[in-house]
């Protein structure tokens, strides 16, 4: 028994490149000179026979085809045992409609995600009868896979784009959007694609983890608007930046981890370029910028 992880999608919402952008990251991906990526989702397992996948991305097929450990055993045998979705933005659940052929699996989510998705008719896609829908209590350990357990809990984030009223609350604590936390043979591994900040209690539960994959989505608070992108923030959008005083290169440089590795990087970060400052300095602090496809083995 040891604990695997799998990225299968390195990339925030829209990936990279994304359709409709012209952006230098998404032009380079497009001509083949920095790897392209795909949208957030990453497959754990503890015995490398049962798997689950952590948020279902709209590129999870393609994700699927090319996560070899992944693929079908037999006429109608997967090694997927669990889908698991950390909030109800559309790069983590669009990829449910994908998984409608019938596969037995069982979702996971808090009660206010599953009410978001009960809320979506088309979601019914997935049959019942062979997709059971259990609900997670935060704080309360469960089993995901044979020999993974793990545990939900709240992080600073907001309820999902599409759900947005007048006012906004970015840094909302409850069931909306919540990191899970992996345990398996003694290692503790902690799974945060999304988070506004980082407050105290996040801050101990990180402390000492043997891997972290954490929230990437910018290098700073204002790239979007001064790449011309548009008007968010990423404080705005529910996510600390990389950079500056208040971002999580500095937030994690005194807290002891393991290993850490950004996740969920919007195509405008300039990380996403392998020969990037940018990058260089997130390495230079002991950080990895994840990819898709990149293995972690404990
Ligand atoms: C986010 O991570 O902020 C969302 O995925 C944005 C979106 O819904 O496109
Ligand atoms: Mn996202
Ligand atoms: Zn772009």
């Amino acid at each position: 028994m040891s604990f695997r992880a799998l990225i299968l999608g390195a990339a925030a919402g829209g990936g990279l490149p994304q359709w409709n952008c012209g952006c230098d990251n998404c032009n380079k991906a497009r001509a083949g000179q920095i790897p392209a990526q795909t949208q957030s989702s990453l497959a754990v397992t503890a015995n490398g026979r049962d798997w689950a996948v952590l948020n279902a991305s709209p590129d999870i097929r393609h994700q699927l085809a090319a996560a070899t450990p992944l693929h079908p055993t037999g006429l109608r045998d997967m090694p997927l045992g669990a889908v698991l979705v950390t909030n109800g933005d559309i790069d983590h659940v669009a990829g449910l409609l994908t998984l409608r052929e019938v596969q037995p699996f069982t979702l996971f989510a808090t009660a206010g995600i599953h009410d978001v998705l009960a809320a979506n008719p088309m979601l019914d896609a997935l049959n019942p009868a062979v997709v059971d829908r259990e609900t997670i209590a935060l704080n309360t350990p469960f089993d995901l896979v044979p020999g993974l357990t793990a545990e939900l809990f709240p992080v600073p984030g907001k309820v999902p784009l599409y759900m947005e009223g007048e006012t906004v609350e970015t840094d909302l604590m409850g069931d909306q959007t919540v990191g899970v936390e992996l345990r398996a043979d003694g290692k503790r591994v902690l799974y945060i694609p999304g988070c506004a900040c980082l407050n105290d209690d996040l801050r101990a539960r990180i402390s000492g983890a043997d891997l972290l994959f954490f929230d990437g989505t910018l290098w700073s608070d204002d790239e979007m608007q001064r790449c011309g992108l548009g008007q968010k923030t990423g404080k705005r959008m529910g996510h600390m930046s990389m950079s500056g005083d208040d971002g999580s290169l500095a937030a994690f440089a005194g807290i002891d981890v393991g290993r850490k590795i950004y996740v969920h990087m919007n195509n405008s970060n300039p990380v996403l370029d392998p020969a990037s400052t940018e990058r260089a300095n997130a390495e230079a602090t002991g950080w990895t910028i994840g990819q898709d496809q990149m293995e972690i083995a404990l």
